[in-house]
């Protein structure tokens, strides 16, 4: 019998991600030190556990896994270690360095692509007139840099702020690959996978 849970994984790779998620938490720390003097950051990090749990069923050889808004990396790289083929697309090119810098460490191949995981030419149409996109933010699409399409992931995952998950459902019902699934953690809900 196949098992998904932690207790599945081995002791060595269940080493890793624990080494990796307190890696992580303390580069969110430094980093909040030092942005937090100059302006409030739009990135707070994952419950790290969660997503691990959400993620272990849905492992399968050579899935496409794509977090948008990587901040650190955590997740993307932790996706990786898992065996996905992962990628992780940040806004702050900050950001980016520091994830670059998290998974050499973790002896990850994960590739970190600086700019937006909004596909070019789309737009946000709400329905109710209100087409701003909250606290996402603008910026020259990343999927260019990265080298792979939207449209070529299986699993897509982000940490939205409240309010973003319709335009983030959205962008995969018009530009995500047919069958795949979006992962949406929030802090009260845990992971809510979506297919489309
Ligand atoms: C709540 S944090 C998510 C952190 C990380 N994904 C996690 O789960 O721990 C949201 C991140 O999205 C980034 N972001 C905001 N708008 C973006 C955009 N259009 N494209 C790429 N990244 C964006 C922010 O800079 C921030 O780092």
């Amino acid at each position: 019998m196949r098992t998904t849970g932690v207790n599945g994984l081995s002791p060595e790779l269940r080493g890793r991600l624990k080494e990796l998620f307190a890696d992580g938490r303390s580069a969110w720390e430094r980093f909040r030190a030092e942005i937090g003097r100059e302006r409030f950051h739009l990135f707070q990090p994952a419950d790290y556990e969660t997503v691990l749990a959400a993620l272990l069923p849905l492992r399968s050889p050579g899935a496409r896994f794509l977090e948008w808004g990587s901040a650190t990396g955590v997740i993307a790289i932790m996706a990786d270690l898992l065996g996905f083929e992962a990628r992780g697309i940040e806004i702050d090119a900050r950001l980016v360095a520091v994830a670059r810098d998290l998974a050499m460490k973790h002896r990850s191949g994960v590739r970190f692509a600086a700019g937006s995981y909004l596909p070019e030419g789309y737009r946000w149409e709400s329905g109710s007139g209100d087409d701003r996109i909250g606290t996402i933010e603008s910026g020259r699409p990343a999927y260019g840099e990265l080298g792979i399409p939207l449209e070529a992931f299986d699993l897509v995952y982000a940490f939205p702020w409240s309010g973003e998950e319709p335009i983030l459902k959205d962008v995969m019902r018009r530009r995500g690959k047919k069958g795949a699934r979006l992962l949406l953690h929030s802090k009260a809900e845990g992971v809510e996978t979506v297919a489309f």
